[in-house]
């Protein structure tokens, strides 16, 4: 039984991690989890890597972590996302692949919770709706047994989903603590600590597990954003109008051929 951080989708943004870590110290949690996207978007994917790795912080691969090193493809991206993949993809550091590369998809966390990015099976599931999470308690019930707390990411939204005996599912609202029911499942997601597509004010998310007493806290922080979006402009994270429009053009093409 321990105290956890959970945070995830960090997608090179330096700022909230570093914002997120500061409170996160405040609490000494022993174990700090990450539900992976640790690159893409913002400047500094190696920075945060770095980060991590020095924090001894246990993470799992992401989509963006897996495009940004070739396995899997931009097919399924945004414009945005394919955009910043590609310049991330120029700048990574060998040492930041081998990281990234070394990744599993999905992480037992002691005997009744797990990480996974999008759905359990699908790391690019976006699990927005009741019906993404029907499913998906039938997926972690049949791959991954006796998992009842599963938290993922991907959708960038602080959120909590119940099941209970019966099948049924009643979303529960992601503030302050919320208390877990032992004999009840749940998804859970932490929120994104990056905020640079959210609109203003811009809050890093995540949260705090702990697995004696079944709680999960969600949190929030301000962090720099001008900087962060200063940095990623400077670096040509940010597509511009012409090249998105190109990229639109393009798949609008290939869809008919
Ligand atoms: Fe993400
Ligand atoms: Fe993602």
């Amino acid at each position: 039984m321990a105290l956890y951080g959970v945070l995830g989708d960090i997608h090179g943004n330096r700022e909230a991690l570093i914002a997120a870590l500061a409170r996160l110290d405040a609490y000494g949690p022993e174990q700090l989890l990450c539900i992976g996207d640790i690159i893409g978007y913002n400047a500094d994917s190696d920075e945060c890597a770095a980060i991590l790795r020095e924090r001894g912080v246990v993470s799992i691969a992401g989509n963006h972590d897996l495009i940004g090193i070739g396995l899997l493809g931009v097919e399924r991206c945004s414009n945005k996302a394919m955009h910043a993949l590609k310049r991330t993809r120029r700048s990574l550091l060998p040492g930041t692949v081998e990281y990234l590369r070394s990744l599993p998809r999905s992480l037992p966390v002691e005997d009744r919770a797990v990480l996974v990015h999008g759905g359990v099976r699908d790391v690019q599931l976006y699990m927005t709706g009741l019906h993404h999470i029907a499913e998906n308690v039938a997926y972690l019930r049949a791959d991954l047994p006796g998992r009842k707390i599963c938290f993922y990411g991907h959708v960038h939204q602080q959120r909590v989903f119940e099941i209970g005996h019966g099948g049924d599912i009643r979303e529960l609202p992601a503030n302050g603590i919320v208390k877990l029911d032992p004999d009840h499942e749940y998804f859970v997601n932490p929120g994104s600590l990056d905020a640079s597509r959210k609109p203003q004010p811009k809050f890093a998310e995540f949260a705090l597990f702990d697995s004696g007493l079944l709680t999960i806290e969600f949190l929030r922080v301000p962090y720099d954003d001008a900087l962060t979006e200063a940095k990623a402009v400077m670096a040509g994270y940010r597509i511009g109008l012409w090249r998105d429009r190109y990229y639109s053009l393009r798949r609008k093409l290939r869809g008919r051929s």
